[in-house]
């Protein structure tokens, strides 16, 4: 388990201990977290687990594939640098005490 803690657009905070080996998309989903909708169930087909990681998250991460990269074309809310699919990051020791943020709308 690997805590993370999800902040919503308002900056009202929610942290879960979330399984390693899921996506944070199924940690917040799975904790009722509000902001992350995970549509299409983490097939990288809905763009509605759009979050803003940091960039020292991001250095400990792959970068993102094509399809996600498709994908963020996509969301509702503003894309910044610090974009990313929630259900193609993976829950891993490595993302220990990771604050993702969540944007105000993802439909
Ligand atoms: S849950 Fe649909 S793209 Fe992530």
């Amino acid at each position: 388990m690997t805590q993370i803690t999800f902040i919503d657009h308002t900056g009202s905070a929610t942290t879960v201990d979330a399984p390693d080996g899921w996506s944070l998309m199924q940690a917040a989903t799975a904790n009722g977290v509000d902001g992350i909708v995970g549509e299409c169930g983490g097939s990288c087909a809905c763009a509605t687990c759009h979050c803003y990681l940091g960039e020292e998250l991001l250095a400990l991460l792959p970068a993102a594939g094509d399809n996600e990269l498709g994908m963020l074309e996509n969301v509702v809310a503003e894309r910044r640098s610090g974009s990313r699919l929630a259900c193609q990051v993976k829950v891993s020791p490595a993302l220990a005490g990771a604050q993702i943020r969540l944007p105000e709308c993802q439909e």
